[in-house]
Parts: structure tokens; sequence; C-alpha cells
């Protein structure tokens, strides 16, 4: 799915009750399919971006189309149901729930989704990103790397149209981190999915056609 950001702005409250403005982008654009890579300083703005494109930030001010709907201005329900159904996100911070195994993480995506369970797909994208050894662990009896891993494979279950990305390979090593990628961005090639992917590492971002920074298109106090 195509993605259009329009005059998005998002401050947050510091803890003494100012406002501190982190994003205002007048416009951003992805065509449907694309595949781009952001990169930028820590503390920029990156994961709130993502959050705002997901629907689990809202933005202050500002239009978010997703396929031509206006996440934007969606109530809180339909948010949560298109993000289910349309998105795939790794998350900066994996988000596995604690008390379930790698394999009913990667179910339980397909179930918010509103599709039923598929063992066998779900398994399938575990041995995909090397962790057929490890479909019954809990995360906390993973590796970071593997929670890591995990997040990919879940996010990869519901068949999105739209991938999210964020440092999706900061924890891994060098083996894992080409795993990885190749996956991320054959999975969308092959289906048309459209990635947004956040990354520090160059070698990452070297590989992508359309490298973006955030402070680019990004003007928190203009
Ligand atoms: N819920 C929050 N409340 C207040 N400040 C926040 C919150 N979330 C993030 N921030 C601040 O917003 C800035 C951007 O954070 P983030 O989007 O995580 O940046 P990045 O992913 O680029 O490192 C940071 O300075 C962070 O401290
Ligand atoms: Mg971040």
């Amino acid at each position: 799915m195509s993605l259009e950001l329009k005059n998005v702005k998002k401050a947050y409250r510091e803890p003494g009750g100012r406002q501190l403005p982190i994003l205002n982008i007048a416009n951003f654009q992805m065509a449907s399919g694309e595949q781009v890579v952001l990169v930028g300083s820590s503390g920029g703005g990156k994961t709130t971006l993502l959050n705002i494109i997901a629907g689990i930030t809202t933005a202050d001010e500002g239009d978010v189309l997703i396929g031509g709907t206006n996440v934007a201005r969606l109530s809180e329900a339909a948010r949560d149901r298109f993000r289910a159904e349309r998105i795939g996100y790794v998350f900066q911070t994996f988000n596995l729930l604690p008390a379930f195994t790698a394999l009913e993480n990667v179910l339980l995506g397909m179930s918010f989704g509103g599709q039923k369970a598929d063992k066998s797909r779900a398994t399938d994208l575990l041995k995909q990103v090397g962790l057929s050894h490890r479909l019954h662990h809990k995360p906390a009896q993973m590796s970071v790397g593997e929670q890591q891993r995990t997040s990919v494979a879940r996010a990869l279950v519901n068949k999105p149209r739209l991938l999210l990305a964020d440092e999706p390979t900061a924890n891994v090593d060098s083996a894992n981190q080409q795993t990885i990628l190749d996956l991320l961005r054959k999975s969308c090639r092959d289906s048309g999915v459209s990635l947004l992917l956040v990354t520090h590492a160059p070698e990452v971002a070297s590989q992508f056609d359309r490298v973006e920074k955030l402070a680019d298109f990004n003007r928190p106090q203009g």
C-alpha cells in the first residue's frame, strides 16, 4: 500500500510540563511496493514516526494516508483493526508476550489479524529466521537476537500490505542480519508490500535504492 504523511506534528509533554516538539513533517510519500530506509540520530523521532504510521501513537495534527485510508481519522478500534489486518511491525523492543512460546507469539499475530491460525506458515517463518530449534521457547528463554527474529516472523505471518521495521537487525550477528534483511525484502518484493525500515547500520542502508534522512524532511521547531 502507498503511504503519505501530510503536515504531521507530534510533541511530547516534558516532565516539567513544557511541550517538546519531536515531529513536524510537511510531506513524506512512499509508493505501493516501495522499499525505503530511514536513518536518523538517536532520539530524533524515528520510533515515534513508525508508531504514528502504525496508529499506535496518535499525531497531534495531520494526515496519515495508507493505501488511501486516513488512519489518523479512524476511531481507536478501527485503527487497531486496520493495523492488525494490513500492517506488519517489527518493534524496536519486540513486544513479544512473555507467557507464550515463539510459535504461539507468531500464531497470535495471525489471530489478531482475523486469520485462522496456520501453524505450518508460522513454523515455516520461524524456520526461515533460523529458529526451528526454538519454537517452544518463551521470550525469557531466548537470547535478545532470537527474540528479535521471532518478532520478524510475527510481523510477516499475516501477509501485511505495509511492513514497518524498527532497527530489525540491531541485536543479531552479521549472518543473521543479512538473513533477516533478505527475508524482509524478498517477502515484500514478492507480494508488492511496502517496506519502511529504520537502521543505523551502513551495510544495511547501502543495500536500498532509497535512503531517507529523517532530519531532511522533519522540522520539529519550524
Ligand atoms: N512517551 C513519551 N513521552 C515523552 N517523551 C517521549 C516519549 N516517547 C519518546 N519521547 C522522546 O521523544 C524523542 C524521540 O524518541 P524516539 O521516537 O524513540 O526516537 P528514535 O527512535 O529516533 O531514537 C526522544 O527524545 C524521547 O525521549
Ligand atoms: Mg527508536
